[in-house]
């Protein structure tokens, strides 16, 4: 592989983990889904039995959802209030923290 190539890939992957960093705090997330841990558990699998499973979503799937709750597109007599009372960064970083727990499922068999 030439050595021009290799490091286009190797500052393509720093330029992306720094602006991620920027964007979205996992660990910022982390400490405000403490908050959500009653329903969604700390590990993002549900505690309550209405509510879903956070864990492993996709961040972008996560911003979308608390957006449509913040918006009123999609409602829910709990969620509503609680995503209304979201700030700034916390849906990135609540995004970015449950995105990255890693999930394994086993198959029936
Ligand atoms: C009192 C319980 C409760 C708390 C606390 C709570 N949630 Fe929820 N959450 C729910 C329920 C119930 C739903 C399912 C809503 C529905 O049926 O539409 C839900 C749905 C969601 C969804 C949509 C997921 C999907 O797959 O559709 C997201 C995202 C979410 N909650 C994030 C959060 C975050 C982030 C927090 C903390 C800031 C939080 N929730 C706190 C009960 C809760």
């Amino acid at each position: 592989m030439p050595r021009s190539f290799v490091w286009v890939c190797v500052l393509s992957a720093a330029t992306l983990a720094t602006s991620q960093a920027v964007a979205a705090d996992a660990i910022a997330g982390k400490k405000k889904a403490a908050s959500c841990a009653v329903c969604h558990g700390i590990d993002g699998l549900h505690k309550a039995p209405d509510a879903p499973n956070l864990a492993g979503n996709s961040a972008e799937y996560i911003i979308k959802q608390l957006k449509a709750f913040q918006t009123g597109a999609r409602q829910h007599e709990q969620m509503s209030i609680i995503a209304k009372g979201l700030k700034g960064g916390d849906v990135d970083n609540l995004a970015a923290w449950y995105s990255s727990l890693k999930v394994t499922v086993e198959m029936p068999k």
